[in-house]
C-alpha cells in the first residue's frame, strides 16, 4: 500500500470489506457502472415495508480498491436507517467517514451512492410508491461528470 495516500480506514475497508455478497429475494437491487474505468457496482437492499427501515444491505463489485472501501462503508452507513435517512448518505458523507480519498479516486465513491439510489428506485418501482427526494438513478456514473 502507498503510505499516506489512503487513510487507515480506507485500507481497512478495502482489505476487510463489510457486507460483501448478495441478498436472496432482495426488496431492491441497483446496478451502476462507470464506463470510463469499466467498474461495476451492485447493491442489494432488504427493506421492512412497514417501518421503511433498511434491515440489510450487501454489495458486489467489479471495482477498484476505493470503490470497494466506499461501498463497504456505505452499506454500513445505510443499514438500520430509514429510506429517507439513507438518502442523506452521500458519497461525501461516506468519504468523510473514511477520512477522505485521494482526489483522483473521488469518482469511485459515486458508484456506491448511485447504486444505493438505484436499488431504492427499484424498490419503489416494484411497490408502486414514490420516494421523496429520489431522482431516477444513472446507469453510468460517468454521465454528466466533467
Ligand atoms: Fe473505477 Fe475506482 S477506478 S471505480
Amino acid at each position: 500500500m502507498y503510505d499516506g495516500v489512503y487513510s487507515e480506514k480506507v485500507i481497512d475497508h478495502f482489505t476487510n470489506p463489510r457486507n460483501v455478497g448478495e441478498i436472496e429475494d432482495a426488496d431492491g437491487v441497483g446496478t451502476v457502472g462507470n464506463a470510463k474505468c469499466g467498474d461495476i457496482m451492485r447493491i442489494y437492499l432488504d427493506i421492512d415495508h412497514e417501518t421503511q427501515i433498511i434491515k440489510d444491505c450487501k454489495f458486489k463489485t467489479f471495482g477498484c480498491g476505493a470503490a470497494v472501501a466506499t461501498s463497504s462503508m456505505a452499506t454500513e452507513m445505510v443499514k438500520g436507517k430509514t429510506i429517507q435517512e439513507a438518502l442523506k448518505v452521500t458519497n461525501k458523507a461516506v468519504m468523510e467517514a473514511l477520512d477522505g480519498l485521494p482526489q483522483v479516486k473521488i469518482h469511485c465513491s459515486l458508484l456506491a451512492e448511485e447504486a444505493v439510489h438505484a436499488a431504492l428506485w427499484d424498490y419503489a418501482e416494484r411497490n408502486g410508491i414514490k420516494i421523496d427526494g429520489l431522482k431516477r438513478p444513472k446507469k453510468d456514473v460517468h454521465d454528466g461528470e466533467e
